[in-house]
């Protein structure tokens, strides 16, 4: 599945390009409970190694989202599951947010942002505190009836409390992982390259992080993984669901290439049948076995 943020809200050149019956699902890009323009341009810096951004969780917030991007989607893809990412400024926030998306006539599921590294409030302050994350996830849960997953940041020094945490608050699963807090320069300018300075790390090289706190948390939390961070082919496929994922989105390989979902999807039956891979699913089970 498209990552939340790589996919708009489906009203996207990719969406009018490919057949999006072939996804898993889409993950919409998060909303929050008031309209947001986002941070100051540059927003996003393409590098060779992976990309820099600080959007700053753009969205048209909640209501114009129920009322008209949700509704639309739907309409034309009925067939399509669909995962509603929200954030919030608070955890009444969150849970306002969540409970106007909580319509199973229009969301299959809710990927709950706890982890965007670019907002003053409403983003990876919830994801770095294990109480938090439960406290939230458990406001969230005695609200809604759609599936929960809690979408875990890289940012923290012991992944595996927080994933916990989020099964503890009653998540149905977890998204991992966000992008990557850090900085890049402009030797040229001198300056940072976003206007924001600050921003999320993507791409390739968050990969091995990804892959590392994937497999940390599948051997400890009984929780299913949706694997997230540097996958741009088959391969990297392999290893996330090697790692302990069952199921991957692509997040910057998306953003750079409006077909690369498909592209994947393309070689990934050639390079199964080559490393003689009957199913991806078993590849979890063998993992956990015999770690
Ligand atoms: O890196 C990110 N950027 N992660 C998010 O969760 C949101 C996004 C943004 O909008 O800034």
């Amino acid at each position: 599945m498209p990552a939340s943020g790589s996919f708009g809200f489906g009203d996207v050149k990719a969406a009018r390009l490919n057949d999006l019956n072939r996804l898993g699902a889409v993950v919409l890009k998060t909303t929050t409970k008031m309209a947001k323009k986002g941070n100051p341009q540059p927003q996003i810096v393409s590098f060779k190694e992976g990309i820099m951004n600080s959007v700053g969780l753009t969205n048209p917030g909640v209501d114009k989202v129920v009322e008209h991007k949700l509704p639309q989607l739907r309409t034309h893809y009925p067939n399509l599951p669909i995962i509603a990412s929200l954030a919030g400024a608070s955890i009444s926030d969150y849970c306002v947010v969540a409970e106007k998306l909580d319509n199973s006539e229009l969301v299959d599921a809710l990927e709950v942002n706890v982890s965007c590294p670019n907002v003053a409030a409403g983003g990876m302050q919830f994801g770095v505190d294990p109480l938090v994350i439960q406290k939230l996830t458990s406001e969230i849960k005695k609200r809604v009836a759609v599936p929960v997953y809690v979408k875990l940041t890289p940012n923290v020094t012991d992944i595996i409390e927080c994933a916990q945490a989020a099964k503890d608050g009653g998540a149905e699963g977890l998204t991992m992982i966000n992008t990557l807090y850090g900085l890049r320069i402009d030797p040229q300018t001198r300056k940072p390259v976003l206007g924001n300075k600050f921003g999320g790390w993507s791409g390739p090289s968050l990969k091995p992080t990804a892959i590392r706190m994937i497999c940390q948390v599948v051997h400890q939390v009984d929780l299913p993984i949706i694997g997230v961070g540097g996958i741009s082919n088959a391969q990297d496929v392999i290893e996330m669901y090697l790692a302990g994922a069952s199921a991957v989105q692509i997040g910057s390989a998306q953003f750079n290439d409006p077909a690369a979902c498909w592209h994947i999807l393309d070689e990934l039956e050639p390079e199964m049948d080559r490393l003689n891979i009957e199913s991806l699913s078993k590849l979890i089970n063998e993992v956990k076995e015999g770690f």
